[in-house]
């Protein structure tokens, strides 16, 4: 990332100056990043985050030479409806307690757009450890995901006969060369992924640890099917208590190229002896789990909460890239209070074959904060439904409609990789 001086303001004075973080300050961008989120870093978890921010864009706020913010930018392609798009994965968003609220934070992503833009990437996103932090940055809530847990201390009722073929567990080394091609092919029915490539398959879906919680242990890998296979789960296992709480299958992934093959796949984590609960974390909302189960009290979901936060840094070159599910002509007047070139008022003509926006100064359909377009890029939200919120406004009678029919995506947009 380049440097760029930042406009003064803060309590002391001017703010610290922005430039990259060169490979040799990555061992104080740990320290740094260990003191700000409050952990303690062993050697195993820090060789892995120096592995990670080695492979992304690091962007770093200093005060004369000492680190007091760091950005850093996985080099995403995130899947959108009908393609994918390259797109700046945050993470590591740090500012040094000593510096909070004197406008940091705010250098770091003013600097970021201007990256995006050098580097053609119209998208960014993140997870964000506390929701109210990004929307004021154009941020919105593109995904949604659930935490289903399954009581299996009794055999798991479906209303839909599993798939009979053999379960085999494999190494994880040679996970990703296996389970690539099913992994791709959900990723394009479902906008919000990540490509994968080896690296992200071992670093981000199954390092030896769980970060969360050193009290599960391994990722296990079963697939289902001869040869290639049809589904796959990676999950881990806690033993229970001697209390009697029973132990644990915690489900980090789950795709299945058909229901049957989804239904064998829960049934046989809901099986694992001497445990007597599943908990998977970050589950669609239209898992069809959810409908297969025979017993909804056997079968709950016990939390909800947004998952990837989506900026469209360039909104008309995000527009223009995704397929539309119908036709649709609407004025937008976009609010966005961050980056010019995407505020004010754009013709939107979208239609299966493609979309245009282009700037006019006809009257608005359809006004709306730049976060909530976020928000519905992926399909996960609809303009209709924000209009019923109070959040955008309809000036002309079934232009939300319209866009709600065009923007929706046969499956609901999802993220499960958390970076
Ligand atoms: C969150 C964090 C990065 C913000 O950095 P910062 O430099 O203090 O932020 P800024 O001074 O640029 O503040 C920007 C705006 O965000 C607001 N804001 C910052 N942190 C916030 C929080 N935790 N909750 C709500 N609002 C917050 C500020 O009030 C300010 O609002 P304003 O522009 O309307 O005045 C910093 O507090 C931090 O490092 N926190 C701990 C780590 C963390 O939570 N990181 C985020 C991981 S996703």
């Amino acid at each position: 990332m380049s440097t760029q001086p930042a406009p003064g303001r803060g309590r002391t004075g001017d703010l610290p100056h922005f430039r990259e973080v060169p490979e040799n300050h990555i061992g104080r961008a740990l320290d740094h990043a260990s003191l700000v989120f409050h952990e303690t870093y062993d050697d195993e978890l820090r060789r892995r985050h120096r592995r990670a921010l080695l492979r992304c864009d690091r962007l770093g706020a200093y005060e004369e030479d000492r680190l007091v913010g760091l950005l850093a930018a996985h080099r995403l392609q995130l899947s959108v409806p009908g393609g994918q798009l390259p797109c700046a994965g945050l993470t590591f968003i740090s500012v040094a307690p000593t510096h909070r609220r004197r406008g940091v934070l705010s250098g770091l992503l003013e600097e970021l757009w201007r990256h995006c833009a050098t580097t053609g990437r119209p998208l960014a996103a993140l997870w964000a450890s506390e929701a109210a932090i990004y929307g004021r940055y154009g941020f919105g809530a593109a995904t949604s995901l659930c935490t289903v847990e399954i009581d299996s201390r009794r055999p798991l009722g479906l209303r839909v006969t599993p798939d009979p073929g053999p379960l085999r567990l494999v190494d994880p080394a040679g996970a990703p060369a296996l389970l690539g091609p099913l992994h791709e092919a959900a990723r394009a029915r479902r906008a919000g992924w990540p490509a994968r490539d080896r690296h992200w398959w071992r670093e981000q879906v199954l390092p030896e640890e769980d970060e969360d919680d050193d009290e599960l242990g391994p990722p296990r890998v079963v697939v289902l099917g001869h040869g290639t296979p049809t589904g796959y789960a990676v999950y881990r296992t806690r033993d229970g208590d001697d209390d009697g709480t029973p132990g644990l299958v915690q489900v980090d992934e789950l795709e299945a190229g058909t229901a049957q093959a989804a239904a064998a796949l829960w049934s046989y984590l809901a099986s694992i002896d001497l445990t007597g609960r599943v908990r998977a974390w970050g589950r669609p909302a239209d898992d069809p789990l959810l409908l297969m189960a025979a017993d909804r009290d056997q079968v709950r979901v016990t939390g909800q909460f947004p998952a990837l936060w989506l900026r469209l840094v360039d909104v008309r070159a995000a527009l223009t890239a995704r397929s539309w599910a119908a036709p649709a002509d609407v004025v937008l007047d976009v609010r966005d209070t961050r980056i010019a070139a995407n505020h004010g008022r754009f013709r939107l003509v979208a239609a299966p074959g493609g979309g245009t926006y282009e700037a006019t100064s006809a009257p608005a359909d359809l006004s709306l904060d730049v976060c909530d377009l976020a928000a519905c890029y992926l399909g996960g939200t609809s303009p209709s439904h924000l209009v019923r919120a109070g959040l955008a406004t309809e000036h002309t009678a079934g232009a939300a409609a319209a866009l709600d029919a065009a923007l929706r995506t046969e499956y609901l947009p999802f993220a499960g990789d958390e970076f």
